[in-house]
């Protein structure tokens, strides 16, 4: 599973947690596993935890996890409060979250992530979500583009980008990463190419798996799950 994901700050997580043995514990996006198998290290039979994550490759991780303290629920984080419910849930007494993609998702070539390879471009997190990297590349208006690239990809030249996005989705509708990259490329400033890369997939990918409305919503239910005791 290592190299599915390595687990980043292991050990200041499990300090941040101060994990009670017997208490309750949601790790939100559990990925290979890295933190959730730490986690439960420190749980007794009476402890629990509860992992989430919407890619289907994070559920087969999880199937690979026996032990009754354990529970994995495929679904977006923005949906904690509810199926925590489903489970007979209220309060929860820590909650980790590991925001981003996994090294797995990053370093697949079909899961159109990064920027090393060429591939579909896709960035779904949830494979049963509809809309994709190419989709809102080709969909888009221009004014949208350039919201996303500026906003969430902190791109400089975010306007002209967009500008010449839609004028090449107009001659040939995006279908792959070489062909993104083929118009970056015209427009990254001279060596920190890869730089303006990573932020243009960035904003794309922000955008595609609705990560900040997905953050803000997980984060409001968190708040009221929390126990504060
Ligand atoms: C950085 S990895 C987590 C790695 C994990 N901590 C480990 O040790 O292997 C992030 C994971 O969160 C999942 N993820 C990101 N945003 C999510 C969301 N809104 N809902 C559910 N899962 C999400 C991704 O699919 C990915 O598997």
């Amino acid at each position: 599973m290592s190299e599915y994901h390595n687990p980043v700050m292991l050990r200041e997580c499990i300090e941040g947690l101060a994990i009670k043995n017997d208490g309750i514990y949601v790790d939100i996006t559990f990925g290979g596993g890295g933190h959730s198998k730490e986690i439960l290290k420190h749980l007794g039979e009476k402890g629990k935890l509860y992992a989430f994550d919407q890619d289907h490759e994070a559920r087969l991780n999880a199937e690979t996890i026996d032990n009754r303290s354990f529970t994995f629920i495929q679904t977006n984080f923005r949906n904690l409060k509810k199926y925590l419910r489903l489970q007979g849930v209220k309060k929860v007494d820590g909650i980790l979250g590991d925001l981003g993609v996994s090294s797995y998702q990053i370093n697949t070539a079909e899961r159109g992530f990064s920027t090393r390879f060429d591939g579909p471009l896709d960035m779904r997190m949830n494979q049963q979500q509809t809309i994709s990297a190419a989709d809102v590349l080709n969909e888009y208006e221009e004014r949208e583009l350039h919201r996303i690239l500026g906003q969430y990809g902190e791109v400089r030249n975010a306007k002209t980008l967009a500008a010449a996005l839609c004028a090449e989705r107009h001659l040939s509708p995006f279908k792959t990463i070489g062909q993104l990259l083929g118009v970056l490329k015209k427009f990254a400033p001279r060596g920190r190419e890869n730089k303006y890369y990573a932020q243009v997939f960035q904003g794309i990918r922000i955008e595609v798996n609705e990560e900040m409305k997905a953050l803000e919503e997980m984060l409001v239910q968190s708040a009221e799950i929390l126990d504060e005791k």
